[in-house]
């Protein structure tokens, strides 16, 4: 059984309990973060503490943890709980005042709950997906308009995974106003030649810890790289596609609503990154 965390203490995930009046459960007004652990040590800590702060600013939450104390808490989870390749999710809600109300609690008197449990997931790095690559769908993108914050509202993406699902593929990338914005919980990409694009940043994706890094490795390696807007048809007859994210690192998109790209198999740059970013991150890894 997991030792999970809450409000300052470690227990048994089966003791842990949240009231039924917290704002996570009743209005989705929480954020999260998800960490990779890979051989026991955290994936790019730094870049995870730093847009917990800034989603919790954007809804005008304190963040009411420090770095180190978090950094704490993610590494006594990993340790209690034996994880060598797997996952940390945290979630932070405005907590709970014993009722429901559209109005924010006064932060005064009402505390955030915090809420961090692990999970263990052996076999990242050499994930059979990766080496099959991804069949995505597009689906017209539903969301709000501030996915640049990690809000705990998942329904719609969730609905886009089951849509993928359910005609045999693997995610869905999501499109507004003719251009791709995300995946359902990953930042696309397509690449040209030596040349990798993907949307800038705005209010209309996350943005994405593994994104930043991948896109400093890519550059680093002389690899050409373009933050604009791309179609669905630009996809299609792209060389390559993939994705990135904290959970899947650098996926490949091997087809895109039935149109097969390149040959169908996983692209080289799509494969170099990932091996990249593998290397780096577990060196830098704390
Ligand atoms: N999802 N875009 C969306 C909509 C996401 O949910 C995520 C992450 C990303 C990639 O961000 P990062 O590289 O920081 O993980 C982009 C996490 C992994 C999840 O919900 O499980």
């Amino acid at each position: 059984m997991r030792t999970v965390y809450v409000n300052g203490e470690y227990l048994p995930e089966n003791e842990a309990k949240i009231s039924i009046f917290d704002r996570g459960f009743l209005m989705a007004d929480g954020v999260y973060e998800v960490t990779s652990v890979l051989d026991g040590k955290l994936i790019d800590f730094d870049g995870h503490a730093v847009r917990l702060a800034r989603s919790l600013s954007e809804l005008d939450m304190a963040t009411p943890i420090s770095r180190d104390d978090l950094l704490e808490v993610h590494r006594e989870l990993v340790t209690r709980n034996g994880i060598e390749e797997g996952l940390i999710y945290l979630q932070i809600t405005r907590g709970s005042d014993g009722d429901r109300d559209f109005v924010f609690p006064d932060p005064e008197t009402t505390a955030p709950t915090i809420v961090l449990f692990t999970q263990n997931k052996p076999g990242m790095i050499d994930n059979p997906a990766a080496k099959r690559g991804a069949k995505i769908i597009s689906i017209e993108d539903q969301r709000w308009g501030r996915r640049d914050i990690k809000t705990v509202q998942l329904l719609y993406p969730s609905m886009g995974k089951m849509m993928a699902k359910k005609v045999g593929c693997d995610d869905a990338w999501m499109v507004e106003d003719g251009f791709v914005t995300e995946g359902t919980s990953n930042n696309a990409y397509i690449v040209q030649g030596n040349k990798i694009i993907t949307r800038q940043l705005g209010h209309e994706i996350l943005h994405g810890i593994t994104r930043a890094a991948v896109l400093r490795m890519a550059r680093e390696a002389q690899m050409e790289v373009e933050e604009r807007s791309f179609t669905i048809e630009e996809a299609c007859a792209a060389d390559e596609a993939f994705t990135t994210s904290a959970s899947a690192f650098v996926m490949p998109v091997v087809e895109i609503d039935g149109t097969a790209l390149g040959e169908g198999v996983p692209g080289r740059v799509s494969m170099r990154l990932r091996e990249i970013y593998l290397d780096e991150m577990r060196k830098a890894a704390i």
